[in-house]
């Protein structure tokens, strides 16, 4: 089997940030080099997971993770070639019982890249909000990629030492993690917490067999909005998900932090030069009318 790119040396200082750079579309050419074993993707029943699962190579063995059981099959069939193992598992991942499932099925496999993507998000005031659709953004943006990381990271990096190969980590943020979202604050506060996450743990592990990348898209077309209450007009113009399982693959392990596209990358730079309460007026007014017709 073809293995991983060697990246080898630990990272030297100052480097990380030099990482954090946002860089053009030029560089996404070539996924050449990216070689894993075997990768966990939640979320992997629709958009930005189904197009992960897609787009990693026929070697990578794959456990698929999402709650509708028909469209795993489905993927599973689409994806199941001569010698590959592809598992699939449905599991709430809102739940103790969904995650503790997921991680006992992963803890018996060869994971290499774990891809925490399951995610799910709701547009309006907070307190228009059911409070157990704001509890559910919790569990499944912060608690689950929290969980299901501090279970396999350690099996994860054992293995890629032994193997003398590397492991990979993939933390699905968006680009709403860069300010407060008033009208989205729940979703926007816990794709905060995936981006702190995934930076700090980029740095924590520096020097370790493990490249970690926080993913930061904007809108993307999947199922997201739809479910978020966002109406679909608002939504022309946002990326393909191929798009950005593309990028996501070709960043990691060359930098800490990837926002998809350049008027993202704009769109997430902005607010370090205005007063945070100018930031927040924006965002207020431009997600109030996402959720209208
Ligand atoms: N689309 C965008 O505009 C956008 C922008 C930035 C970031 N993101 C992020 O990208 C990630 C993927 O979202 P997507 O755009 O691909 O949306 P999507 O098509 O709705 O996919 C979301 C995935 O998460 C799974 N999921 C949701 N709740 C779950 C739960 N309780 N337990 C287990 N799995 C659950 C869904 O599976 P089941 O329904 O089968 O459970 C589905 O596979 C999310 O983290 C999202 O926050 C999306």
């Amino acid at each position: 089997m073809p293995q991983p790119r060697e990246r080898g040396k630990p990272r030297r200082r100052g480097e990380a940030s030099q990482r954090v750079r946002l860089t053009g579309r030029a560089e996404f050419s070539s996924l050449a080099g990216m070689r894993y074993r075997f990768a966990l993707i939640t979320g992997a029943t629709s958009g930005i997971g189904e197009a992960l699962a897609k787009a990693l190579p026929a070697e990578t063995g794959l456990l698929l993770t999402g709650r509708d059981a028909e469209r795993l099959a489905a993927l599973e069939a689409e994806l199941s070639e001569e010698g590959r193992r592809i598992e699939t598992l449905a599991a709430d991942l809102a739940r103790d019982a969904g995650r503790d499932k997921v991680i006992a099925a992963a803890q018996d496999l060869p994971v290499d890249l774990l891809i925490n993507n399951a995610g799910t998000g709701q547009i309006g005031p907070v307190l228009e909000v059911p409070a157990e659709r704001e509890r559910e953004m919790a569990e499944v943006n912060v608690v689950a990629p929290v969980v299901l990381t501090r279970a396999l990271l350690p099996g994860m990096l054992e293995r890629a030492t032994s193997e003398r190969r590397r492991a990979g980590l993939i933390v699905v943020a968006s680009i709403m993690a860069f300010q407060p979202a008033p009208m989205m604050a729940t979703y926007a506060a816990s794709k905060a917490f995936d981006l702190h996450y995934a930076e700090a743990l980029a740095a924590e592990l520096s020097g370790q067999p493990v490249d970690v990348l926080a993913l930061c898209p904007g809108g993307t077309q999947t199922r997201f909005g739809a479910r978020a209450g966002i109406h679909a007009q608002r939504s022309s113009g946002w990326d393909s998900p191929e798009r950005v399982a593309r990028e996501a693959l070709a960043a990691l392990g060359q930098r800490d932090v990837h926002v998809v596209g350049g008027r993202n990358r704009l769109v997430t730079s902005v607010p370090r030069f205005l007063p945070r309460r100018t930031v927040t007026a924006i965002f207020r007014r431009a997600l109030s009318g996402l959720g209208e017709a």
